[in-house]
């Protein structure tokens, strides 16, 4: 029998497809007490080419049963992104008074419409409707896709907010049938260099006043990211049920991620009110070199699950803070290293992580300045020590950063190399949160307000780590350091 554990670069925590090509998470949605993640795949070939749905299905975004294709391509086209919704009420008249599942995503054939497909079996079977498209081609805009459809409370009726060149259209429906266009948003706004994609659009709380909240429209762009190519950023605003509304300035862009590899991300429809989380998973690549990744049996895999939610800084300003979802400390192994309040100079640095040795790992720690100096954990550092990816503070330009230059294998693509960066405001005190997997690092600083991910090719062998402090010493508040069991089971 197969031993995924044992294929070269294969995520131990975070979902990829058994075999070939994924990209986009899509459909994602919460019913029944199952998790259904959707994805987009190509299931004949390890790169991009004629989209299905491939499928999964978990109870607690953690663990993941693959299930067979949902959605194969047809007359109309390829199956390209989109949403599920729960129709409680059998708005569609598909389910016989009853309830169930309805996917809304973009046919891809000649010009992009939307298409719409429902399950009266848990997801486990789809009936794509006989109307199709309910959404025409746009007669201008070629790129018109990736619908994301929720129930708006407030009007009762559904909303989908839709990628239209570089703008975002919003529609409504009573039915998820017939789809009125209302609004659009986008005309100058954030970051504009490549087309807009796979939009989401969720109301959070501010610092969990349910009496306080906000409308986030998160969007991707495809080209002129942060860390250069496709990544992902958000607007806050307001969203009254017609048009959306933006708080931030025109030329303000905000970031979700500030590493290569975080892109497309979506969010669960229907987690239930008790729970109220907003759930986020996007697909851990870019469009840059996401066909060369040095992977064969399969290629592409999803970021770790992550919760969003609205903090109000010490400045005042309300972000989207990430972090992961509380089920993945479920999968905490042994605990590799722990100390606490400790005065660390460079010289002891060095030696800190000696005895050390993991490859699949997550490592909190709360380090405090006490004097300007630069520090950093370096990880995945290779047999022969040829090889490393830091993850690293630099006091002079008070950016965290994750340098993945020397990480082995990254000649696959001239776009691969490089390091990632965010400035910290306030940064006397750098909390971090790192997730390491086979092909991965995801960086959480200070409670989630900043994130770096990226994708690493390290060889197998990379199992040492090593902590460093340049010219100084700071206080370890706490640092510990966990192996991370794997999913394969
Ligand atoms: C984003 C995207 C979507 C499209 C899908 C096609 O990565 O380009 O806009 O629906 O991928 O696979």
């Amino acid at each position: 029998s197969r031993n995924y554990y044992a294929e070269e670069y294969r995520p131990q925590f975070h979902f990829s497809p058994e075999e070939n090509w994924l990209n986009d998470p899509n459909g994602m949605v919460y019913y029944d007490d199952e998790y259904h993640l959707f994805y987009q795949h190509n299931p004949h070939d390890n790169e991009w080419g004629p989209m299905y749905w491939g499928h999964a299905i978990s109870e607690d975004m953690i663990n993941w049963e693959h299930r067979p294709i949902a959605l194969e391509p047809d007359d109309l086209g390829t199956i390209f992104s989109g949403s599920a919704v729960v129709d409680w009420n059998d708005t569609t008249g598909f389910f016989d008074g009853e309830e169930g599942l309805v996917a809304i995503f973009t046919h891809n054939g000649s010009g992009q419409k939307q298409s719409i497909a429902y399950s009266s079996d848990n997801g486990r079977s789809w009936e794509k409707y006989d109307g199709n498209p309910v959404i025409p081609p746009h007669p201008e805009i070629n790129d018109f896709r990736d619908p994301k459809v929720f129930w708006h409370e407030e009007t009762e009726k559904w909303v989908m907010a839709l990628a239209a060149g570089k703008k975002i259209m919003f529609y409504d429906s009573p039915n998820l049938i017939d789809w009125n266009f209302m609004s659009e948003f986008g005309e100058g706004a954030g970051a504009q260099g490549g087309v807009w994609e796979c939009p989401d659009l969720f109301e959070l709380p501010i610092d969990g006043d349910p009496n306080n909240t906000k409308w986030v429209l998160q969007v991707d762009i495809g080209d002129g990211a942060i860390a250069g190519g496709s990544g992902a950023q958000y607007f806050i605003g307001d969203f009254d049920g017609t048009t959306f509304t933006s708080d931030d300035e025109p030329d303000h862009i905000n970031w979700l991620d500030y590493g290569a590899d975080f892109y497309a991300g979506q969010s669960f429809s229907d987690i239930p009110d008790e729970d109220g989380r907003r759930v986020m998973v996007a697909w851990m690549s870019n469009w840059l070199y996401a066909n060369r990744v040095p992977t064969e049996v399969w290629r592409g895999s999803m970021s770790v699950p992550r919760s969003l939610e609205l903090k109000t800084t010490d400045d005042g300003i309300i972000k989207l803070f990430q972090s992961p979802i509380e089920e993945f400390t479920k999968l905490r192994d042994k605990e590799l290293f722990k100390i606490e309040n400790q005065v660390v100079s460079s010289k002891e640095a060095a030696n800190l992580l000696d005895e050390i040795e993991a490859d699949v790992f997550e490592l909190n720690a709360e380090i405090q300045l006490d004097q300007p100096v630069d520090f950093g954990i370096k990880v995945r550092i290779s047999e022969e020590n040829e090889d490393e990816t830091v993850i690293g503070f630099s006091e002079s330009t008070n950016e965290l950063f994750v340098k993945r230059s020397q990480s082995d294998e990254l000649y696959f693509s001239p776009y691969f190399d490089g390091s990632h960066a965010v400035s910290i405001d306030d940064n006397k005190i750098i909390k971090l949160q790192i997730l390491v997997d086979k092909n991965s690092v995801e960086v959480f600083s200070q409670n989630g307000e900043y994130v770096i991910t990226d994708l690493i090719f390290p060889r197998d062998d990379s199992r040492s780590l090593e902590f460093y402090v340049e010219d100084g010493e700071i206080t370890i508040n706490s640092l510990e350091i966990h192996s991370i069991k794997s999913t394969w089971n």
